[in-house]
């Protein structure tokens, strides 16, 4: 039983952050510090439950997050850093900031948790949890920017394991497709076709809930995720042909996003014809 706990959740509206911390209210005494960027949208649950605004995209909604725990909690004693974004896109493009966003989200602020909640321990034991990404173990296309931030993560882990005290235990999860807002997100709203196989949020939050009492290091909460990924490690036609599924979504997708457009012109050529 993961109870009596202090324990900060990020990303806890919606989605996989919702579901965890579903979980982790059912359990007995623990206290949660719930994070998103709109913290309005966190409701029907007890006091035990402390929703929290900001933005963890930047430094100062970080600190802001850790001060804020500061004042509700002695001490953290479970970090889940869950918070993240994706785009699904052909990358095609020179945006500087666009691409910076979704690092900074997914890579930057993940990050800065890890030293953040390190010197917030200060030599007393805690967990720190990433929500990291079946897409941050095999990349697939149309999601080359955000498989870049959770390899990211991956690399950082497994560097940062064999640096860091023993008082701080660290897992990482990887969920494959989920049915979340992360697919009305991804596309802009546009109608995206998930990678499969798709799981519910819910499954995943009672994985990572299970994982983290038996103080798992790398959970995987979908059960046939890791003999796919074994079977395609040694039959690569295997993972040609599931790469070319998802090569046809993404030109499904960029084909809708340029009718769009020209719909978009159109529209814009028929009022010019009305106004004349
Ligand atoms: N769904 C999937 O298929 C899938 C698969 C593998 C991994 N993941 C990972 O799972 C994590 C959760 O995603 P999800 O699928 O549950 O998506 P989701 O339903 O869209 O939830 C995302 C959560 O993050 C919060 N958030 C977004 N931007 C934020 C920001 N700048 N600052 C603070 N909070 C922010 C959102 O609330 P606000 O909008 O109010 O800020 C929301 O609570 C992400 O790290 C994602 O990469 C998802």
């Amino acid at each position: 039983m993961v109870s009596h706990k202090n324990i900060v959740v990020t990303g806890a509206s919606s989605g996989i952050g919702k579901s965890i911390m579903d979980e982790l209210v059912a359990q007995e005494g623990n206290r949660i510090l719930a994070a998103c960027r709109r913290a309005d949208k966190i409701t029907g649950y007890g006091d035990n439950v402390i929703p929290f605004s900001c933005d963890l995209s930047t430094k100062e909604g970080v600190d802001a997050l850790f001060a804020r725990a500061g004042e509700v909690f002695d001490k953290i004693d479970i970090f889940f850093c869950n918070a993240g974004a994706p785009y699904y896109e052909r990358f095609d493009y020179e945006d500087w900031d666009r691409i910076s966003h979704i690092f900074d989200l997914n890579t930057v602020g993940h990050i800065y948790v890890y030293s953040k909640y390190l010197h917030h321990l200060d030599g007393r034991e805690g967990r720190l949890v990433y929500t990291i990404s079946a897409m941050g173990e095999m990349a697939l296309p149309g999601y080359a920017l955000y498989a870049a931030t959770k390899f990211a993560m991956k690399g950082f882990q497994q560097a940062i394991r064999d640096e860091t005290p023993k008082n701080l235990q660290i897992s990482c999860v990887y969920p494959v497709s989920t049915r979340t807002n992360f697919f009305n997100v991804g596309g802009g709203g546009r109608k995206m076709e998930p990678p499969f196989p798709v799981q519910a949020p819910e499954k995943v939050g009672k994985a990572v809930v299970k994982g983290i009492e038996k103080l798992k290091k790398h959970i995987y909460p979908c059960p046939v995720y890791l003999p796919s990924k074994y079977l395609m490690n040694i039959l690569p036609p295997v993972k040609s042909l599931y790469v070319q599924a998802q090569k046809g979504k993404l030109r499904r997708f960029v084909r809708r996003v340029e009718a769009e457009k020209e719909g978009v012109v159109e529209n814009i050529k028929l009022e010019r014809e009305i106004r004349k």
